[in-house]
């Protein structure tokens, strides 16, 4: 049964004068944010105060003094320097004149929105070796407010409520075993006094959930397990119990528990303010492949789905599926975005997502019903969705059951995390999208290693092969765009081409501007009905977090975190050339006639390849490839070229020195900056086997850049 709107108005009326919301402003508590204050979020433009900006999360700021016509004159008004190179994907909060963000290993900052004078900071001192659960990046998406308090979820599972006046603990709570391979890097959404969190850990193997925990006590109040458990278990004795009998239980076949599943529900958690529905965006097997995870059958229900449950009990209210049986990495975690479009002459109350698989879903909020769908990027895997059924129309092959498959999109997505934005006045979506194809392979020496990488497709053929020429024209596929996209006609109506792919998120303003950073370090605004470039700043570093704009008296401020970083720079995201390591992340604050500038930045220098004189065998090589692009590129680069956030390992002095390569990598002598051991996945003989690896990649790189190397 349905709640009616109207209902569920009432009772957040109700809510809010039990919170004593009527008098919010007087209050003088900072962050003192209540269910009214968000439920009208919309009328203070001024205030970003929830993730998205407002309930629907469009990231649309209704603040125009900075316009198509004089964004010409934006400046810098402030920037904050941040202590760490790692990835910044924040979105900051700002209520009543003050910012409170996150940056990477789960630190929080309030800082004052006018100046950047810091106020606080809390440092949650998470384990560094959670960082090799962390599949993409020890990064952190933010924080959220209510009451006078702020909640951030920690990499090592800590839901931890905050003062949000002085950064003091107020409560804290383990949200998951800290013996699995789980993390948290999304950000906390707080709904009638709840504060709601998923998790991550997908790629290495644990089980996907949401939980709903009291804000003021941080007591549970319910669970929503995303796929089945053990059968040999029983029922969970969670809100999801009924639903995963009913609908999952038979979607699965095989030991599909054993390596947890997946469905972790890492980014997208909504709250429906009209409907009172919450929606949350379910990830990707685990393992990714389905003939390993299970038998090569079944929808594996509510993988790749987005799931409506009631926020007040967890239970289950409509799914839809984008990706039945996925086995690309095709999470549908994806940023979701709540409207009313008019379609075919009627309102619609809808939400809109650009998951990971290429196409662009409008579905009827009220009853999970498909409106409509199309592909954003090119698709290899599918060749549309049939709109009898709600399922894709695969290509044959692209499940690479019999023979390996390149696949477009893939694992990174042809949208990911980062951001997209609504405009009500142009009607327009703003969609960071990118084109990265990828090769699927079953991996047929596969073994479930608990708290390894366990994805179940081969590693080796990803890494980039040692030729220029090659290279070169991977890298030249590889894409990033910001594409206007009309939900309503499913058309595009305008496209900027990048470089490459993993630009930033999007913000949309009253002022007829779309504001995005990219990868090469420009933070740009765009006219948003025509997509010409109007503005741009050099931010020294790569920019992929979405942007906010906030008002503070008369002067209206635009805001992005920079710091380049997460899956693909880690991965794959190998430069053509890459002269110095990633600096420092930083806060960037802009305004008319701001003139603030810079800070110089900190480039630390590369030392020169280190290539050993061993002399290694072929079959040494060979597995320590195996062993190296299936548990090292993820964080070191494919074919151990980094792109400058973690160390370049054919640069390392460690590569020439046999024990100290064994005291780091077998011991983990470096674990407390993030390197774990890896002695409980791979004895001497292989570790040095993967010396032997890197080894020959650093012989290669001191080649090509030797004089008239190639
Ligand atoms: C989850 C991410 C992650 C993974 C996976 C990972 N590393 Fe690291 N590694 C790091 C970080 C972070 C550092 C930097 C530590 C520091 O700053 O001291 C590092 C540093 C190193 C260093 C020292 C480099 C130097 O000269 O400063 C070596 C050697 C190394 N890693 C080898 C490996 C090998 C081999 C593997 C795979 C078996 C691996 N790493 C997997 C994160 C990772």
């Amino acid at each position: 049964m349905r709640t009616l709107a109207s209902v569920s108005l009432l009772a957040l009326a109700v809510t809010a004068l039990a919170t004593g919301a009527g008098n919010a402003a007087s209050s003088g508590t900072p962050a003192f944010v209540t269910a009214q204050r968000l439920a009208d979020a919309g009328k203070e433009p001024g205030n970003w105060m929830t993730h998205g900006g407002t309930y629907a999360e469009q990231r649309y700021a209704d603040l125009e003094q900075v316009t198509s016509a004089n964004v010409g004159k934006l400046g810098l008004a402030w920037s904050y320097d941040l202590d760490t190179a790692r990835g910044q994907e924040a979105t900051p909060l700002v209520i009543d004149g003050v910012m409170y963000t996150t940056t990477a290993w789960s630190k929080v900052v309030a800082l004052d929105a006018a100046t950047g004078k810091p106020k606080w900071t809390f440092d949650p001192e998470v384990d560094k070796a959670r960082g090799h659960s962390a599949c993409c990046d020890v990064v952190n998406r933010g924080v959220a407010a209510w009451n006078g308090l702020l909640f951030v979820g920690a990499l090592d599972g800590r839901l931890i409520a905050l003062d949000a006046a002085t950064g003091k603990v107020k409560w804290s709570v383990q949200t998951f075993d800290a013996s699995k391979p789980y993390t948290i890097t999304g950000a906390p959404r707080v709904v009638k006094g709840k504060v709601i969190i998923g998790n991550g850990g997908a790629e290495l193997g644990v089980r996907g959930y949401v939980t709903a925990y009291d804000a003021m006590t941080g007591q549970k109040a319910w669970r929503f397990y995303t796929v089945p458990g053990d059968p040999a278990k029983g029922p969970d004795g969670e809100a999801s119990d009924d639903v995963l009998k009913a609908k999952a239980g038979d979607s699965w076949f095989g030991d599909f528990w054993k390596a947890g599943g997946g469905g972790t529900v890492w980014d997208a958690i909504v709250y429906d303010q009209e409907l009172d529905q919450l929606y949350i965006g379910v990830g990707n097997g685990s393992p990714w492949n389905r003939q390993i995870r299970s038998e090569d059958k079944g929808d594996n229900l509510f993988l790749s789905s987005v799931v409506a449950l009631n926020p007040n009990t967890g239970k289950y209210i409509w799914h839809y599926q984008g990706t039945p049986g996925e086995s690309w990495d095709f999470t549908q975690t994806q940023p979701i975005v709540q409207a009313t479009l008019t379609i075919d002459g009627k309102p619609r109350k809808v939400l809109m997502q650009a998951p990971k698989n290429g196409f662009f879903y409008v579905i009827d909020r009220e009853t999970g019903k498909l409106i409509s769908a199309k592909n954003f990027v090119p698709q290899t895997w599918a060749t549309g969705v049939d709109m009898a059924t709600g399922r894709p129309i695969e290509v044959p092959g692209a499940r690479y059951e019999k023979a390996a498959a390149t696949v477009m999109p893939s694992a990174l997505g042809a949208h990911n995390w980062h951001p997209m934005s609504f405009s009500p006045k142009t009607g327009l979506v703003y969609l960071p999208a990118q084109e990265i194809p990828m090769g699927y392979e079953t991996d047929k020496s596969y073994t479930y290693k608990p708290g390894a990488w366990n994805i179940g497709i081969s590693a080796l053929p990803l890494a980039p092969p040692n030729d220029r020429a090659v290279t070169k024209a991977i890298r030249a596929m590889l894409k990033g765009q910001l594409v206007a996209w009309d939900p309503v006609k499913q058309k595009e109506v305008w496209r900027v081409q990048y470089d490459g792919p993993w630009n930033g998120g999007t913000l949309a303003t009253a002022g007829n501007l779309v504001f995005q950073g990219n990868a090469k370090g420009q933070f740009q605004a765009f006219d948003a009905s025509t997509g010409k470039t109007l503005w741009g700043f050099d931010a020294q570093t790569g920019v992929v977090a979405g942007p906010v704009s906030y008002r503070i008296g008369t002067t209206q401020y635009v805001a992005v975190m920079a710091g380049y970083g997460g899956a693909y720079p880690l991965s794959i995201g190998f430069p053509d050339k890459v002269d110095h390591m990633a600096p420092n992340g930083r806060v960037l604050v802009f305004k008319l006639g701001g003139t603030a500038k810079l800070p110089k930045v900190d480039m630390a220098p590369l030392a020169p390849p280190n290539p050993p004189k061993d002399a290694f065998t072929a079959q040494q090589i060979a597995d320590g490839g195996a062993i190296y692009e299936g548990n090292c590129g993820v964080c070191h680069g494919g074919g151990a070229r980094s792109s400058g956030v973690l160390p370049d390992l054919r640069r390392s002095g460690a590569l020439t020195d046999k024990d100290q390569w064994q005291a780091i990598v077998h011991d983990g002598l470096l674990k407390e900056n993030g390197m774990v051991a890896f002695s409980s996945w791979f004895n001497k003989d292989q570790i040095e086997a993967v010396r032997a690896y890197v080894g020959v990649q650093a012989k290669y790189l001191a080649s090509e850049s030797a004089p008239g190397g190639k």
